[in-house]
């Protein structure tokens, strides 16, 4: 059997920036025409597409593959929007939702699911933290030894910058 036929019709996993450009702009393209959320980008905080895309880009670059190319603030660009829509859980859910969907529907692998969990903890973090209220997730009492390792290289990282 060739492995033209062996690799049939899985998707690939999602290993360099190439891939990363494909699911931010697809991911985009759903949260743009999404009834609930495609109105915070356009009306609300009226994001540049031109310069909000790249910046993705770069953001997920530097925390799937340490490409350390992202320079922002995610809290504050979160916090600031508090004052003018509630940025409630439902909201969330729903931004993991088609985030989690359109990974499925691009990649299948460890840095598919990997990516998932990163905007799955990062989607806690922000929500807690604009909205100030504790997320019962974040008690070191129960995490995993796996997310305490995540979140404290992730700590070590921000503090680099
Ligand atoms: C309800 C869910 C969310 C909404 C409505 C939302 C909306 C927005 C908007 C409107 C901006 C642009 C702000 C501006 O340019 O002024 C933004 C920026 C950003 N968002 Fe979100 N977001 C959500 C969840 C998330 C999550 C879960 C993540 C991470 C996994 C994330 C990562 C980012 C990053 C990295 C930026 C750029 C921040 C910067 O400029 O420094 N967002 N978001």
């Amino acid at each position: 059997m060739s492995s033209s036929t062996v690799s049939s019709d899985a998707p690939p996993d999602l290993i360099d920036r190439e891939g990363i450009i494909l699911l931010v702009d697809r991911f985009y393209e759903r949260i743009r025409e999404d009834d609930l959320l495609g109105p915070i980008f356009s009306e609300i905080a009226q994001v540049d597409w031109e310069t909000h895309l790249p910046k993705m880009y770069d953001f997920w670059d530097t925390v799937l593959f340490r490409s350390g190319t992202f320079r922002g603030n995610p809290l504050d660009a979160h916090a600031k929007l508090v004052a003018k829509t509630e940025m409630s859980r439902v909201k969330f859910d729903h931004w993991l939702e088609i985030f989690r969907q359109t990974v499925a529907e691009l990649f299948e692998g460890e840095n598919a699911e990997h990516i998932v969990r990163c905007a799955e903890d990062m989607a806690n973090v922000i929500y807690s933290k604009i909205n100030n209220v504790p997320d019962p997730r974040f008690d070191p009492a129960n995490l995993s030894d796996e997310q305490r390792e995540r979140y404290s290289a992730y700590k070590e990282k921000s503090s680099e910058t």
